[in-house]
């Protein structure tokens, strides 16, 4: 760069400006960067680019000088784009420095802390005491359609409100419930896609309410090991009508068991 345009340059964005440019450029530049910089090495990073900006204007007294007297000198003879300047600083960095402690402060609604699991294991033990029967255990393809379209009236009435009529997890009531634990997204291949049948089945017996799941999900069907258990609200479905609201999940979404 010629001298002259420095000089010009110098003129034109005050040191004070270009501190506060360089800062706020490289902050938009960490925000953008992809896959995105988890926000606590954000801030370690811009520590670093704050400290290389106060070692550059304390490194030598001219800048500091400089620095000091954007601030200092009054009005008369200063060009009007360096007073909008110093107005605008002034201005702007009270304002940061306050959207930062009421963002510090403010409360926030942080997922739970500890690590979800949506499909905790669950021994043979327990799944081999449920028996699939015959006609759910042959290829999908080969599912009665009237036991299907059962499912489907079952599932309508018991499970849409909170997994949806499309099966996508976004029932009426499934606004209430947070995340992770929000009903599950049977067309994502992330759930029923990955359960075998046995496993769903024990889900359907277990629900989501005070175990690991800890979730809405309401507990449909009695344990194997305990067939004629009923309480109020739970335990509503009998197996057969368990393994048609399965059956129907499956053709509903065009997934398959999990072999
Ligand atoms: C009160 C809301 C609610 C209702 C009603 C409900 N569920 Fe759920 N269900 C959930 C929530 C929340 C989850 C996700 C958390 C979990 O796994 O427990 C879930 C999870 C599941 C899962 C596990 C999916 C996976 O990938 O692990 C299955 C299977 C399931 N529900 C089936 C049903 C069926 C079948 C019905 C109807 C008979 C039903 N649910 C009714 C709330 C509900």
């Amino acid at each position: 760069m010629k001298p002259g345009a420095l000089a010009r340059l110098r003129a034109a964005i005050p040191l004070p400006t270009g501190v506060f440019l360089v800062a706020a450029g490289m902050y938009v530049i960490l925000k953008l960067v992809r896959p995105v910089i988890p926000h606590s090495v954000i801030l370690l990073y811009m520590g670093f680019v704050i400290l290389g900006l106060v070692i550059h204007v304390t490194l030598r007294d001219e800048r500091m000088h400089r620095f000091a007297e954007f601030f200092l000198r009054k009005g008369a003879g200063q060009p009007r784009a360096v007073r909008a300047q110093r107005l605008g600083l002034l201005a702007v960095l009270p304002l940061l420095f306050g959207w930062w402690v009421y963002d510090a402060y403010r409360p926030r609604y942080a997922p739970p802390v500890e690590i979800f699991q949506r499909h905790p294991t669950v021994g043979e033990e327990v799944l081999g005491r449920i028996t699939v029967p015959d006609w759910i255990a042959a290829a999908p393809a080969q599912w009665d359609a009237g036991f299907v379209s059962e499912g489907k009236t079952l599932y309508d009435a018991n499970c849409a409100v909170c997994h949806g009529e499309k099966l996508d997890g976004q029932g009426v009531a499934a606004e209430g419930f947070r995340y992770p634990i929000r009903p599950a997204n049977f067309q994502d291949p992330g759930t029923i896609a990955q359960l075998t049948l046995p496993y769903m089945y024990w889900r359907l017996t277990v629900g989501g309410i005070q175990n690991q799941f800890n979730s809405a999900m309401p507990r449909w069907v009695a344990p194997p090991d305990n067939p004629d258990v009923s309480t109020l609200h739970s335990y509503d479905m009998n197996g057969d009508e368990a393994w048609k609201v399965i059956a129907y999940l499956y053709r509903a979404t065009g997934h398959e068991p999990r072999r």
